[in-house]
């Protein structure tokens, strides 16, 4: 049985594909658009005897061009086989077919997006059952594991399970432990000698295939970019956005993270409790906004120039920068890094106990949402740890600081140095502060990766720096 599933995007393509193998015993033919959706369709049919168990047809009605209704009259009509269109907003408006569209075919069905993962497979199951099918992952798998496409690894750094290459029918190697970190390299070494899947076991593929994999959909299915930053009430991110330009980032690599950062505070406002911080820090004054916003990009581009620099990566460090001082509302205190700093003392005992709990009242917030990828909070619980163990709560040493905590401290220690000069950010500015940390405890530990990050990021030649 096999699914053809038209999106053009191949970011969202590739996690849905994913999602529908995991969920349904079907081969995915994931396709660009409806021309290429009917090439390879009769591409099959001139390959096998029989034609192909064309059993659903998803296509995104965002995309729905002058080639839609010859498809759906093919398919559809003659065929027989139902369609599933996911849309945004109006866009099924466009299509000339919607009258009879439900109609048409007792499996046809249309599910606006964003989706929770369940309600798009209890539709996929509507769409199936009028022709009668039981469907099962299980069948899909192969020696008590399920292959999954070897790019869709380039998109994370850590997995919530043990991850398998195959030397043969019978017998599979581990590759990857779960929840361990991994690089980037690793997986692209193994494209570069033409493997083309891996395995996770079955039992864990729609673990994969949900948790895994749910983030990522928030943070590739974008909205207009303008839309959301009206929505989400982002307006001054564009005058951040420019000042960052200003310490010798790229364009691009500023315009992506503008994404991301979208993303994250879409995702962070959709959980109430969250929501309501978030609104709060906005309006309480500038500086936590600001900060946390320009903590998004420095944490974005140092990660981006480390081996840990995948989407889901990038992603979690995104949200834990939007999130990590949100239980603050004072903005002189949370200009505070350590709890020797003698401005502690002009605050109420309240106050003070409020601040030393942060790190932790975030994390759990966090957590019990259970809205957010794994690492989110305990990044947020390390943000005042220090390499020299001057930090809070708990004074970790800088071999004890988890490594994506520690490109979180590195961007939180130089945005603030930046704003200690003024917040002003230029080359000379940008220039002093890398000068100042590089003599410090940040190049050494778990702090000397995301320091070469740091400075690969501004294009800095490398330094002479002593692994201790
Ligand atoms: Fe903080
Ligand atoms: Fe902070």
């Amino acid at each position: 049985m096999k699914f053809l599933y038209i999106e053009p995007d191949q970011d969202i393509r590739d996690i849905y594909a994913m999602k529908l193998e995991a969920d349904f015993c079907a081969d995915i033919i994931a396709v660009s658009d409806e021309k290429e959706a009917l090439e390879r369709y009769q591409e099959q049919c001139k390959n096998g005897p029989n034609r192909p168990d064309l059993a659903l047809v998803l296509l995104d009605a965002g995309v729905a061009s002058t080639n839609f209704q010859a498809l759906y009259d093919f398919f559809n009509k003659l065929h027989k086989i139902p369609f599933l269109l996911l849309y945004d907003g109006d866009s099924l408006m466009l299509l000339a077919c919607l009258d009879t569209f439900l109609s048409d075919h007792a499996g046809n069905r249309t599910l606006k997006k964003p989706f929770r993962p369940e309600v798009f497979r209890k539709t996929v199951h509507e769409c199936l059952s009028s022709n009668n099918n039981n469907f099962n992952w299980v069948k899909n798998a192969e020696n008590g594991h399920n292959k999954v496409k070897i790019q869709n690894f380039l998109k994370f750094n850590s997995l919530p399970c043990d991850v398998f290459i195959r030397l043969n029918d019978m017998k599979f190697v581990k590759l990857l432990n779960a929840n361990d970190m991994y690089t980037t390299e690793v997986i692209q070494k193994y494209i570069d000698k033409d493997v083309r899947e891996l395995y996770v076991h079955q039992e864990d593929y729609p673990v994969l295939a949900n948790t895994g994999l749910q983030n990522l959909i928030s943070l590739y299915d974008r909205k207009s970019e303008f839309q959301s930053i009206q929505e989400l009430n982002l307006e001054s991110l564009e005058n951040i956005h420019r000042a960052i330009q200003e310490i010798g980032l790229s364009t691009e690599a500023v315009t992506l993270t503008t994404k991301t950062i979208i993303s994250s505070v879409r995702l962070a406002k959709g959980v109430r409790s969250i929501a309501d911080l978030l609104n709060k820090m906005k309006s309480s004054g500038n500086y936590i906004y600001d900060h946390s916003m320009k903590m998004s990009y420095i944490c974005t581009a140092i990660a981006k120039h480390t081996e840990w620099g995948s989407d889901s990566t990038v992603f979690k460090l995104s949200l834990a920068c939007t999130m990590h001082d949100m239980t603050l509302n004072n903005d002189d205190l949370a200009r505070i890094e350590l709890l020797t700093d003698p401005r502690l003392k002009i605050f109420t005992s309240d106050e003070i106990e409020a601040f030393k709990n942060h790190p932790q009242d975030a994390a759990k917030l966090i957590k019990d949402s259970k809205a957010f990828p794994s690492d989110v909070d305990f990044i947020v619980a390390q943000h005042h740890e220090r390499p020299d163990g001057s930090g809070f709560p708990h004074g970790l040493l800088k071999l004890r600081i988890a490594p994506l905590s520690c490109v979180f401290i590195l961007a939180h220690e130089f945005v603030n140095r930046i704003e200690e000069l003024g917040n002003v950010y230029n080359l000379e500015n940008r220039d002093r502060v890398y000068q100042a940390l590089s003599q410090e405890m940040y190049t050494r530990g778990n702090f000397k990766k995301p320091f070469e990050g740091l400075r690969r990021a501004f294009n800095l030649a490398p330094k002479n720096i002593n692994d201790t």
